[in-house]
């Protein structure tokens, strides 16, 4: 099994027997790993068996193993998506590595185009709920997975304790990698939309799978297509995360200290 190849590679190469938390860090969020703490370990994902190497702009491409006080984290920085032309397997398999590794909490971040009247650009948002649009599973065969409940109540209770300003919303999840049209952003808001993204849902669903808890946090880069008649850049996805990562950093910290 390719996950649970990687898993030893990962453990070999950190030293560290167990991972019980695995973070993934998306667009905008590469420079909060920062606010985490220093790396005892890195290795370049396309070193892991089955890792690809994350080519979004952004993107950083390593696996960082990190202790946050008694907790071995492993921060995965970046992601493959399937926009990229990956299949769903290959999406979620530095998750699947990182469940094999002893992960049992599985922490997912993303940049996300705001839907819902009153985000504001700059704003990390908890994943309450998503909508996968992109057609696509990573779940081969017949397993079916419950996911009432998939994004972690009690682990976005212990996020809003530490930082109460912080939303929750409903993540719609699409293929990309073109941004959506004005008319599309309209029929996700009809549909229960809060915040729209191109990765994240699959992830999701792997983890739930193999048993993993799951907490989401999206940062809004800008308001989703014709919310406002500006034009969407990946450039302002990426510098509203640089501008964000102290935040997001001394969130992240937060919980991994608590988890
Ligand atoms: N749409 C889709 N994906 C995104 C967006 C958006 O507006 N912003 C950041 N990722």
């Amino acid at each position: 099994m390719l996950a649970e190849q990687a898993a030893e590679a990962i453990a070999e190469r950190t030293g560290v027997p167990r991972h019980r938390v695995a973070v993934v860090l998306g667009s905008g969020w590469q420079q909060a790993a920062a606010e985490i703490g220093a790396p005892h370990a890195s290795i370049a994902m396309p070193e892991l068996p089955g890792f690809g190497r994350p080519s979004a702009q952004g993107h950083g491409g390593m696996v960082h193993s990190v202790t946050v006080n008694d907790n071995n984290v492993l921060l995965l920085m970046g992601r493959q998506h399937l926009y990229e032309g990956y299949t769903p397997q290959q999406v979620v398999h530095p998750v699947s590595a990182a469940i094999a590794a002893g992960a049992e909490i599985v922490l997912l971040t993303n940049a996300a185009g705001g839907i819902r009247g009153g985000l504001r650009v700059g704003e990390p948002v908890l994943i309450a709920d998503h909508l996968n649009l992109t057609a696509r599973t990573p779940l081969e065969g017949a397993r079916f997975v419950d996911l009432v409940d998939a994004w972690d109540p009690e682990l976005r209770t212990l996020a809003k304790e530490l930082d109460p300003s912080l939303g929750e919303g409903v993540y719609a999840g699409l293929l990309g990698p073109q941004y959506e049209t004005p008319a599309e952003i309209r029929m996700l808001a009809t549909l229960g939309a809060d915040l729209v993204g191109m990765s994240t849902v699959l992830e999701a669903i792997e983890a739930r799978s193999r048993g993993a808890r799951v907490l989401g946090i999206s940062l809004v880069t800008n308001l989703a297509a014709g919310v406002t008649g500006q034009h969407l850049s990946h450039a302002e996805v990426l510098a509203e995360g640089q501008a964000a990562a102290p935040r997001l950093g001394k969130l992240l910290r937060g919980i991994l200290e608590r988890v």
